[in-house]
């Protein structure tokens, strides 16, 4: 029979956690430093499902990728001199390798395929496909390159300057990651600021890019060398975000959160979670990897419906499926329009949370690019679809702690982004149970 995770009400979480490593900036810290000719260290690496098939991929491209304990040590001849995978690439689950590899490869002198799991392959491609190939690649897929699995026949690319429609900073890093190996300076600007982890990093491989506002430029043809010293990569906010609401929601409850990366560009839940009413500080700031990081106490509070904005949705993009949970036992309604990007994540992250919510006896309307949960209704456990997405089902979990009666999940997907996610559940005093 294949596992459950089963959670039931709870009494008062407490204690104090610390969440893995940022699944953004793993993949970050693995492709760059497998495009740097030299030694990279990183420390306190993400070990999830979609961090080790970028790994797994840069090991077919001939990158040395080791582990040992909580440090990754990563020996690369340097992006150019990476050789053709023997085999087609199989980026699982995981958008940001499959999109990122694409612009990298799009530009080498080599022949690759990559393909991904059921839920990658009807992820959109084009958003990315359709700009390299103005940049003069050649990459065949179903749909006309608009699915995978991709044919990527690498080859001498030049700059363009992008407009992109979409805020994606997995459409934005696959674009630098062409632009580097292109003639000429390529630009990327967005409609609105995406997360900005490449910018962040690349200049400590000692690529200069040149930022102004929503647009990033960055000149072809530079080497990249390994940094002097270690990468640390910080908790990631998406992972902690289960916490923080689990906290938020069950009475009584004070957990600490450690060591958790606050990029501005990815604080949305907590700007909204303020407005809502959490009580979440944020004490001993300090810096890590050139990423603002943080340990936050987070209290049971009673939350209210709000209006989220558009301009909130990049920096919250991935917190939806918990944020919709959390208004369900909300007083009033929280609404969210403009984020039509949720239909195209790991799942319809619209219609499967409206779906899910209703089944547990919540309140939702459902909008073509948005949803509207009206609360505070008691919700009854029940045997969840987890569509496959690790957010999805970490968030039914998590609603489980306060229902009626047992909430069922699949735990197979929660590996994706958030391994250790049950066990860390259960210390801080949450009740579940494998079933
Ligand atoms: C990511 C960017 C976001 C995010 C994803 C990770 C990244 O996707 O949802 O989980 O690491 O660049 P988009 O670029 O599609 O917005």
């Amino acid at each position: 029979m294949t596992p459950r995770l089963v959670t039931r009400q709870s009494g008062p979480l407490s204690g104090s956690v610390r969440v893995p490593g940022d699944k953004s900036i793993t993949h970050r810290s693995v492709i760059f430093g497998a495009m740097a000719a030299g030694t990279t260290v990183v420390h306190g690496y993400l070990p999830s499902e979609d961090c080790q098939a970028t790994a797994e991929a840069f090991r077919m491209m001939g990158a040395s990728i080791t582990v040992d304990g909580a440090t990754m040590t990563i020996i690369s001849p340097g992006w150019n001199a990476l050789t053709e995978p023997a085999d087609v690439i199989d980026c699982g689950n995981s958008g940001t390798t499959a999109r990122l590899l694409t612009g990298l490869l799009a530009g080498l002198p080599l022949f690759a395929c990559l393909t991904g799991d059921a839920s990658l392959r009807r992820r959109p491609m084009k958003r990315v496909a359709e700009p390299l190939a103005a940049m003069g690649a050649h990459i065949d897929g179903r749909g006309g390159g608009a699915l995978l699995p991709l044919a990527i026949s690498g080859r001498q690319l030049n700059a363009i300057d992008y407009r992109s429609p979409v805020a994606s900073a997995q459409v934005k890093t696959a674009l630098l990651l062409a632009g580097l190996t292109a003639r000429g300076t390529t630009s990327v600007t967005e409609p609105a600021p995406s997360r900005d982890h490449t910018e962040r990093m690349l200049p400590a491989f000692g690529v200069r890019l040149e930022v102004a506002g929503s647009r990033v430029a960055i000149a072809g043809g530079q080497a990249m060398t390994a940094p002097a010293g270690p990468i640390t990569v910080p908790g990631d906010i998406s992972s902690a975000a289960f916490l923080i609401a689990a906290a938020t929601l069950v009475p009584g409850s004070e957990v600490t959160i450690q060591n958790v990366g606050l990029n501005p560009t990815r604080t949305g839940l907590l700007t909204i979670l303020d407005r809502m009413g959490a009580a979440i500080e944020r004490t001993n700031r300090r810096e890590a990897g050139g990423e603002p990081v943080a340990d936050l106490i987070v209290r049971h509070a009673p939350l209210k419906g709000i209006e989220i904005e558009p301009a909130l949705v990049p920096s919250a993009i991935d917190e939806f499926p918990i944020l919709f949970a959390l208004a369900t036992q909300a007083a009033g309604t929280t609404r969210v329009r403009g984020a039509d990007e949720l239909r195209v994540k790991e799942s319809d992250r619209i219609a499967a949370m409206a779906r899910e919510l209703a089944r547990v006896g919540a309140t939702v309307r459902e909008h073509p690019d948005g949803l509207e949960v009206t609360g505070r209704t008691p919700v009854k456990g029940a045997e969840c679809q987890a569509y496959g997405d690790h957010r999805l089902a970490m968030s039914m979990a998590v609603l489980g702690l306060v229902a009626e009666g047992d909430m069922v999940v699949d735990p197979g997907p929660i590996a994706t982004s958030f391994p250790g996610f049950a066990g860390l559940l259960a210390g801080v005093g949450a009740a579940l149970a494998d079933a």
